[in-house]
């Protein structure tokens, strides 16, 4: 069988690769020689990140957009042979959410953040996060099933497992893209190709600057302090590669001690 080496360079997707997690994957991916498509919908942050690493290439893509999703995995397929590794990092957070939160937990009040959770608020997080990874996902396959080999990577969260209180839809998407992970990772396993995830905790990136200090600081000494993007990056690197060959469906939860899932 010839390796995926044998047309060139390997070739990576982020999406989300603009910012945060989603850049420093791309920065660590571009580290192990892959070419990288930087894919978000802040282009001009993705034309920055893309500047600094040999080989990459920003894209600007909503993966809301079904058409879209397929069209930028087709043509990167088209352009260099192949699609090696895809990283579905785009996601949202709730800043209202979150300063209803912070405003409540800082005067020791109970929460109220369902009952106002309008249909759009809800929407587009579930949008974004989840139907956004389920549209990389399978747009991706396709290339990976023809070639018989291929690696993705989803990011989820550890508010999947400990669903915060007063963050229900953020949730409820990332716990949404833990199934879904795990099933397609079933699913095409036995197609040789892979697909897991990674549930990051506390991360520093610009989301968590929008979470307000008294819900964001850890509440207890025994955990390490908040992950840098960096560290995500490199779980995420870990489920592409080769060392992860075994594992399929799994996702990792990378939340530093926080709590065990
Ligand atoms: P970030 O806000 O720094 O980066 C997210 C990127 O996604 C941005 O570049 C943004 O432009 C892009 N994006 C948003 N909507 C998009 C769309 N419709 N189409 C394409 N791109 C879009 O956030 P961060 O922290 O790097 O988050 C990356 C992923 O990690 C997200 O899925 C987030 O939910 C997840 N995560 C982050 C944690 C943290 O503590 N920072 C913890 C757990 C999970």
């Amino acid at each position: 069988m010839p390796s995926p080496l044998a047309h060139g360079q390997p070739v990576a997707v982020v999406t989300g690769g603009a910012s945060g997690i989603g850049a420093a994957c791309c920065r660590a991916l571009a580290r192990l020689g892959h070419r990288v498509v930087v894919a978000d919908l802040d282009v001009a942050a993705a034309t920055a990140v893309a500047a600094d690493l040999e080989l990459a290439g920003p894209a600007r893509l909503d993966v809301t957009d079904s058409v879209a999703v397929q069209d930028l995995m087709d043509s990167t397929a088209a352009r260099y042979g192949r699609v090696d590794v895809v990283v579905t990092a785009a996601g949202v957070d709730d800043p209202e959410a979150k300063a209803q939160l912070g405003a409540r937990t800082a005067l020791r009040q109970p929460l109220d953040v369902t009952v106002g959770l309008d249909d759009d608020r809800w929407r587009r997080v579930l949008r974004v996060n989840l139907d956004g990874t389920f549209f990389t996902v399978r747009a991706a396959l396709p290339h990976m099933i023809r070639q018989r080999s291929g690696a993705i990577v989803t990011v989820a969260s550890s508010a999947a497992y400990d669903a915060p209180a007063g963050y229900p839809h953020y949730s409820a998407s990332k716990a949404g893209v833990v199934a879904l992970t795990r099933s397609v990772g079933k699913e095409v396993v036995a197609h040789g190709v892979r697909v897991n995830g990674v549930a990051p905790g506390p991360t520093v990136t610009p989301m968590t600057a929008r979470t307000p200090d008294v819900i964001g600081a850890p509440g207890s000494l025994a955990v390490r302090p908040p992950a840098r993007a960096e560290e995500i990056a490199d779980v995420v690197v870990f489920l592409a590669g080769s060392g992860a060959a075994n594992l399929a469906g799994e996702v990792i939860l990378a939340n530093g001690g926080r709590f065990t899932a």
